[in-house]
């Protein structure tokens, strides 16, 4: 299953995953600088639950201004790179866990924050991840998915049955893996959204190759049990 495959190729690329990204490098983080204020912003003043944290690099920025944040992610590797950083872990504590299994997650949020996962979700399960992720804050509090918008070889792949968008990946290993990589237009994040109560904002930042998507829930999901 590709999902597994995902969770493998994150997993072997913790170590080299902020520099595979750009992370140390002053020049890429001076550029995602409006994408880091959006964030600091956003997540002011709240109880965050971070999704698929990965190494922290974003964490970083939430717990600047954050009263608190719960970073999970499926991978302990990635979770060993983010322990490593100079985090306020007073405020900060990092979990393993399942994001298709948010509901397992302990404790009480009025913020979600997922950098580069939405893209990566399964055409048929983004429903689902929604719905669990709504259903873990009440209303007024504000959920954000920060994605990239598509580079010079971003296209290179192809779709599956399912619709999603397929890349080849190769580590410094030289072992590949598939990867799911959506590049949502407007209409489809619309689309994704229509079923929940609240308000949503889309922002692109080509500047910073990044797409915000911003939700308010306007009323609470919490309790609420979702139709077969
Ligand atoms: C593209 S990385 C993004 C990491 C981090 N948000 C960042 O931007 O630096 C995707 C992350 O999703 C995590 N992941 C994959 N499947 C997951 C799942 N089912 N539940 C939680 N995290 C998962 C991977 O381990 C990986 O850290």
């Amino acid at each position: 299953m590709i999902i597994e495959e995902m969770q493998r190729y994150y997993g072997q690329r913790a170590p080299v995953y902020d520099s595979s990204m750009g992370y140390d490098d002053e020049v890429t983080v001076r550029r995602l600088g409006p994408i880091i204020d959006r964030v600091r912003e956003a997540m002011s003043g709240r109880h965050v639950l971070e999704i698929a944290c990965g190494p922290g690099f974003w964490t970083q920025f939430a717990s600047e201004t954050a009263a608190s944040v719960v970073a999970m992610d499926y991978n302990q590797s990635t979770l060993d790179e983010a322990r490593k950083k100079s985090l306020p872990f007073d405020r900060v504590s990092l979990l393993q866990a399942d994001a298709y299994r948010l509901d397992l997650i302990p404790g009480v949020f009025d913020a979600i924050l997922a950098v580069d996962w939405l893209a990566h979700v399964p055409l048929s399960k983004i429903e689902a991840f929604l719905s669990g992720a709504i259903r873990r804050v009440s209303a007024g509090s504000v959920l954000m998915f920060i994605d990239q918008l598509p580079g010079e070889h971003s296209r290179n792949g192809f779709f599956d049955q399912e619709g999603n968008f397929i890349q080849e990946r190769t580590l410094p290993d030289v072992s590949v893996f598939r990867v799911i990589k959506h590049f949502f237009s407007d209409e489809q994040i619309e689309a994704q959204f229509s079923g929940f109560g609240g308000e949503l904002r889309i922002q692109r930042f080509p500047e910073c190759r990044r797409l915000i998507v911003s939700f308010m829930p306007t009323q609470s999901e919490q309790g609420v049990t979702p139709n077969a």
